[in-house]
């Protein structure tokens, strides 16, 4: 017995330092992680965040058709959505598969550009540098915001927000959009990941190597 155990602490004495304590980057300390939070006017109405090109890019998708959530409009050319997370709330979703209370996520939309260059059916332009689809100028961003003591009332927790169907310069503040024009349609198909396309988004796969 004595010898059992003794060789057994040779065992673990003799592992590489490596596979002892090496910590994998997702494992950050969660309980460290403050989370940075949206602020608000007095009146409820949210101050939209400026500066969200230096969050976390997770992932761009082109919506062809349809209508323009941000205002009802008929598209006429692709919009091209990029989504982008607040870092701190990023660093505990990768660690953990969650949304922290207090994440902020910003889905901006452009539009791609649509002239006589350019083929109506598949909106590829023909340019001096070639053929492609371009992006020609920013529309409008949505803004969710998850915070449990403001929002008790929301799935989630989360408040939807919006420039409108606009060019910057954006607006300073909005108000919360109703859950008809937004949140409806994260209930109808996002409410098995807290409401967020998470899973939609190649930047949130925990899995890949390439986003550890
Ligand atoms: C008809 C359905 C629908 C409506 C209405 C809708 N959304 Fe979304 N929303 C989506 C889908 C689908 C995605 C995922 C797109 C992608 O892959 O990035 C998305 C993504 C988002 C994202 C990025 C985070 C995420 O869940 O992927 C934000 C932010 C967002 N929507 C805000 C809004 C706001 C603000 C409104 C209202 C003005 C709104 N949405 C209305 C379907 C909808």
């Amino acid at each position: 017995m004595k010898n059992k155990n003794a060789f057994m602490l040779a065992t673990v004495l003799l592992l590489p330092a490596t596979t002892v304590f090496a910590v994998p980057k997702n494992d950050i300390n969660i309980n460290n992680e403050k989370i940075v939070r949206a602020s608000f006017q007095t009146d409820g109405s949210v101050n939209l965040p400026t500066d969200f090109h230096h969050w976390v890019h997770v992932g761009t998708f082109v919506k062809e058709s349809g209508i323009n959530i941000f205002d009802n409009s008929k598209i006429d050319a692709p919009l091209i959505g990029n989504s982008y997370i607040e870092p701190s709330a990023y660093r505990y979703f990768m660690a953990t598969g969650k949304w922290a209370d207090g994440s902020q996520i910003v889905k901006e939309f452009t539009v791609a550009e649509n002239g006589d260059n350019c083929d109506k059916n598949t909106h590829i332009c023909k340019t001096s540098l070639g053929s492609a689809i371009f992006q020609e100028k920013y529309t409008g961003y949505g803004y969710m915001v998850k915070d449990q003591k403001r929002f008790p009332q929301f799935a989630g927790n989360w408040a939807f927000f919006t420039t409108g169907n606009i060019a910057p310069p954006y607006p300073k503040t909005a108000k919360v959009e109703s859950v008809s024009q937004c949140s409806a349609c994260h209930i109808a198909h996002a409410s098995d990941q807290d409401f967020v396309f998470a899973a939609q988004k190649i930047g949130l796969d925990r899995s890949s190597p390439n986003n550890k």
